[in-house]
């Protein structure tokens, strides 16, 4: 049988597998993995040449710096200053869906297209087996943005990953569906305030619980973005989005969420039946591409609690209603 040749490799997640996709990231190859936020785009951080092609993949700007990978805090602080503060946070929640950026050390062997030139450096050891053993065999850290077009819904399964990027992925490793769904929390550490950069996977109440004070958040019309996340058009589909919607028409897309169901949409999906806000972070991404697939030219969104995640999943949604 023929297959697509615009399409890339997708093979299950082995042993096998894992270690062939490291020696490809030695080489400086680009392999798409599974974490528990979202998949991401991985290549060897520390290669000019290798993080080139994540954005050349992507089409992605230049002055959007990406988050590192590494499977231990040891490396983490390697690469990158912790103060007190920062390792408190490492220690309560990594593995896991929380990155920090940190002032980056002169010594760290990182390629500065990586971080964008800047002089901190964007952190993260992901809850995940796949990614874990694949950043073990590989033996460095791994640059990976979110593996979609830039602008795009980030990935949330492997087949997601193939729609998206083409064949300069040498391969996609399938983990399966991720558990989170949505990106992880990027908290700032790199000057006298803990600020909040992206709400995520991480919610900001466990955050400031831990740290014992508030995390100060910087408004996204600054001159100057601190963080390209907080552009204000991302995570889009193609169609549009009507937010806090109280009703739908006939030939509308309908997001529902829990008992907030709208009626007279021409199809609709419930993020979580059930009112679970962390069951429908998971959901949200394979949904809204469902009902992009349907043909729909708007998107009706019923309105989502905005306690835990449910500010990530907000945020994402404003993003993606942004034309
Ligand atoms: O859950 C996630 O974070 C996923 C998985 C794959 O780990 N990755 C992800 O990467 O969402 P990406 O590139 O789509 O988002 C990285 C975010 C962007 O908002 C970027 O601007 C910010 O991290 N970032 C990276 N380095 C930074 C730095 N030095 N200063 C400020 N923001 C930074
Ligand atoms: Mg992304």
């Amino acid at each position: 049988m023929s297959r697509p040749m615009q399409s890339a490799r997708i093979v299950a997640a082995s042993a096998a597998s894992i270690a062939d996709a490291a020696r490809l990231l030695r080489d400086g190859r680009l392999v798409a993995f599974p974490t528990e936020t979202v998949y991401g785009l991985g290549a060897d951080a520390s290669s000019d040449d290798a993080v080139e092609a994540i954005y050349r993949a992507k089409g992605r700007p230049a002055e959007n710096p990406l988050i590192v990978h590494v499977g231990t805090l040891a490396e983490a602080e390697a690469i990158g200053t912790f103060d007190n503060e920062a390792r408190a946070l490492a220690k309560a929640f990594w593995p896991g869906a929380l990155t920090l950026v940190v002032r980056k050390k002169n010594t760290a062997r990182i390629s500065s297209l990586a971080t964008a030139n800047l002089d901190t450096v964007a952190l993260r050891i992901p809850d995940h087996p796949v990614a874990l053993a694949l950043l073990k065999a590989a033996a460095r850290p791994l640059a990976a943005p979110s593996a979609n077009p830039s602008g795009r819904v980030s990935p949330t399964t492997a087949a997601h990953v193939a729609s998206g990027l083409g064949p300069s992925v040498a391969l996609i490793l399938d983990g399966g569906p991720c558990r989170v769904g949505i990106e992880s929390t990027v908290v700032a550490l790199d000057e006298d305030e803990a600020r909040l950069l992206r709400p995520g996977g991480v919610s900001k109440a466990d955050i400031e619980r831990a740290l014992g004070h508030a995390l100060a958040v910087p408004k996204t019309a600054a001159a100057r973005p601190q963080s390209p996340g907080q552009m204000a058009s991302h995570y889009a589909p193609r169609a549009r989005l009507r937010l806090h919607a109280t009703g739908a028409a006939g030939d509308e897309g309908a997001l529902n969420f829990g008992a907030a169901r709208l009626e007279g949409a021409r199809t609709a999906i419930n993020l979580s039946a059930r009112g679970d806000l962390g069951e429908a972070a998971a959901n949200l991404y394979a949904a809204l591409r469902a009902l992009d697939d349907s043909g729909v030219a708007t998107i009706a969104v019923v309105p989502i609690p905005d306690e835990g995640i449910g500010a990530a999943i907000n945020d994402r949604l404003r993003r993606a209603a942004v034309r």
